[in-house]
């Protein structure tokens, strides 16, 4: 049966880091506390003037080069921050890779974007409307956060990640396995940017003060991402025909390190099958699972033939999982800036 397969990996995270230490001279918290509630320790943010298509192309120019490509047939971008709200951001990447006239459009699934992402590319490659498609998750989400807010100040961070997919067979190595996708709009105030969209716009009245970053109620946020990703993998493992023992590795979105423990211990998956680098990078939003897969690449710690489950939640309410088994790529430079 025709299916998307893993042809090349590429993360990229931007040169500015900013450490638990200088959150603290900005608000009241510490080193202790960020660590312990989120597990996070350092976070890359674009410098100013720099936008989520900068972060895109070093991504997918480097999952283009680990395949060995110069070409694919469609772009695909998953990202809640797009350059502009009109047009789409695909295009520019498309462009600023020299791809061509290719179709290229964003998907809006905020953290579960890359997820949402693949099954999109895989829908146009079983479709038969592209046999290679180009996926980037990438965002620059920094520049909707408050900088006035600590809570949502600790966690996020920027980077993006992309998939070169090309069509081919399910019991390939690298094949992507059934998604699962879910949403549940009735919690989209769990976590909301409330103005800057249509709403707001066609009020004509000007936003309130801090309405254009991210509102976030932590600990509702924090109980959802749990339960959705838990069950999307039961699911995601029950199509494919897996059990939590078959599982290598776990590659869950870089929410909060907490989050992922819990995940973990609930499907019965050991510390060593558990991929992380939220340490490093903290929440990059819909860049967090294709940045930790390759990270984990470039350092060894996921090789060829290695089972993966992929798992993820964010605002929407949006969640999804799949699987995939390791291929063997060209080689994974490390998400570094340079
Ligand atoms: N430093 C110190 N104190 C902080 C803080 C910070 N950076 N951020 C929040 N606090 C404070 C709160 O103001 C609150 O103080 P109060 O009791 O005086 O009101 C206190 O810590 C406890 O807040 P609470 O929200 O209950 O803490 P928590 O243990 O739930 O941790 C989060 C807060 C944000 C770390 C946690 O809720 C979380 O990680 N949620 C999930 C967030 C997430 O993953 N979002 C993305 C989903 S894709």
């Amino acid at each position: 049966m025709t299916c998307a397969v893993v042809a090349g990996i590429g993360g990229y995270v931007p040169p500015g880091v900013v450490t638990n230490e200088d959150l603290t001279k900005r608000f009241d918290t510490s080193d202790t506390w960020i660590r312990t509630r989120t597990g996070i320790a350092t976070r890359h943010v674009v410098d100013p003037g720099a936008a989520t298509s900068d972060l895109a192309v070093e991504a997918g120019r480097r999952a283009l080069e680990c395949a060995g490509a110069t070409t694919a047939d469609a772009v695909v971008l998953a990202t809640s921050t797009p350059d502009h709200l009109c047009p789409a951001t695909a295009p520019a990447v498309a462009a600023r890779l020299s791809l061509g006239s290719v179709p290229a459009f964003d998907v809006g699934a905020v953290c579960s974007g890359f997820v949402y992402g693949l099954a999109t590319a895989a829908g146009l490659i079983t479709a038969g409307t592209a046999e290679t498609v180009l996926l980037v998750a990438a965002d620059a989400f920094t520049t909707m956060v408050d900088p006035r807010d600590r809570s949502t100040s600790v966690i996020f961070a920027d980077g993006a990640g992309a998939v070169l997919l090309r069509a081919g067979d399910s019991q390939e190595a690298g094949a992507v396995g059934p998604v699962v996708l879910g949403s549940d709009g009735a919690g989209k105030e769990v976590l909301e940017v409330p103005a800057g969209g249509s709403r707001q716009r066609s009020s004509g009245v000007p936003p309130e003060p801090g309405d254009e970053y991210l509102k976030m109620r932590g600990r509702e946020a924090y109980r959802h991402a749990v339960e959705r990703m838990t069950t999307a993998s039961r699911q995601a493992l029950a199509r494919v025909g897996w059990t939590p023992d078959d599982v290598h590795k776990l590659a869950a979105h870089q929410a909060n390190a907490r989050i992922i423990g819990t995940v973990a211990e609930e499907l019965g998956i050991g510390q060593t099958q558990r991929l992380t680098n939220i340490e490093q990078v903290g929440n990059t939003v819909g860049a967090s699972i294709p940045l930790l897969l390759a990270q984990a690449a470039s350092e060894g710690r996921l090789v060829s033939g290695e089972r993966v489950l992929l798992t993820t939640f964010g605002a929407g309410l949006a969640w999804g999982a799949t699987t995939l088994t390791w291929p063997s790529l060209g080689e994974v430079p490390a998400p570094s800036a340079a």
